[in-house]
C-alpha cells in the first residue's frame, strides 16, 4: 500500500480529486466505485469545481456506490442516493443512468444485493473505489467480523457506526439499523482503490491498518491484499505514525 500525506483535509480531498481527474480524462468510461459520509464530500466538491472550470466530461463514465440504508427511498436527504445526486451528480454531465447506488427500499433486499453483484459483473467490475474507513476499520458497511468472501449483502450496522452517521439524521432513533453494502470481495475485485483518511478520530484506524494484522475483525486490513491501493491520509490522522510515502 502506498501511501501519501496530505497536509489536511482540504489537501487530502485536492489530491484525491486530482488523481481521479487524471483518470476520467485517461478513460473517459471509466468505472468508478463511489463512497458516501463526511470523508469524501470534499474530493466531490473539487470534481465539481473542476467540472465548471475546465469541463472535464463525465458523459461516459459509470458510478457504483458502495452502499445505501435499507429504507431509505432517493428523495431522503439521508438516502446515500440523495447524497450522490446532491453533492456531485446534479453539477457534473454524468448520465443518471449511469449512475448505480443499491435500492434501499425495494421489497426484495436480498434480491437486490444479487442484482447489485450481477450489475457489476455485468459492466466487468470497478477501475477505480473510493473508499473511507470507519473507527472500527469498517469498509463500506462491512463491519468487523463480516467474512472477506463476502459479496453485496444485507448487514445489521454495529451501534457505533449508527452512532457515528447520527450526525448526519434528526436522532439517533432515526438511523436506519440496516444497510446493504458491497461485500468485501466485492471491493476487493476493484482493479484499484484509493482509501481516504482523514483527522483525529481515524488516528487510531489507520494505525491499526498500517501495523496490525491481516484480520477479518479489522475489515479494512484485507486491503494489504489488494496489488494496487494508495492511501491518502492527512497529518491529523497520521499523527506520530511512521510513514514512507
Ligand atoms: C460510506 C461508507 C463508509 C464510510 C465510513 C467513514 O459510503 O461506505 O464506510 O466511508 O463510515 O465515514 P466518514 O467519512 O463519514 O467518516
Amino acid at each position: 500500500m502506498r501511501i501519501i500525506e496530505a497536509t489536511d483535509y482540504q489537501d487530502m480531498s485536492k489530491i484525491a480529486a486530482d488523481y481521479i481527474i487524471e483518470k476520467v480524462n485517461q478513460f473517459p468510461k471509466i468505472k468508478l466505485g463511489l463512497a458516501t459520509g463526511g470523508t469524501p464530500m470534499g474530493i466531490y466538491s473539487n470534481l465539481i469545481a473542476d467540472h465548471q472550470k475546465n469541463g472535464t466530461s463525465y458523459r461516459g463514465v459509470m458510478t457504483f456506490n458502495l452502499d445505501e440504508y435499507v429504507g431509505l427511498s432517493g428523495d431522503n436527504p439521508n438516502s446515500y442516493r440523495y447524497y450522490m445526486n446532491h453533492n456531485l451528480f446534479n453539477h457534473i454531465d454524468i448520465q443518471m443512468n449511469n449512475t448505480f447506488v443499491p435500492r434501499g427500499t425495494i421489497d426484495d433486499v436480498l434480491k437486490e444485493c444479487e442484482s447489485y453483484e450481477e450489475l457489476l459483473t455485468k459492466h466487468k467490475g470497478i477501475d477505480l473505489q473510493i473508499l473511507g474507513i470507519g473507527a472500527n476499520g469498517h469498509i463500506g458497511f462491512n463491519e468487523p467480523g463480516t467474512s472477506f468472501q463476502s459479496q453485496t449483502h444485507v448487514v445489521e450496522l454495529a451501534p457505533s457506526t449508527r452512532q457515528a452517521n447520527a450526525r448526519f439524521f434528526n436522532r439517533l432513533e432515526e438511523v436506519p439499523t440496516q444497510a446493504i453494502t458491497m461485500g468485501i470481495a466485492t471491493i476487493m475485485k476493484s482493479r484499484e482503490i484509493l482509501l481516504l483518511v482523514s483527522g483525529e478520530q481515524k488516528k487510531d484506524a489507520l494505525k491499526t491498518l498500517l501495523t496490525g494484522n491481516i484480520d477479518e475483525r479489522f475489515p479494512a486490513s484485507v486491503l494489504k491484499n489488494h496489488p494496487y491501493v494508495t492511501i491518502i491520509a492527512d497529518k491529523a490522522a497520521i499523527a506520530g505514525l511512521k510513514v514512507h510515502s
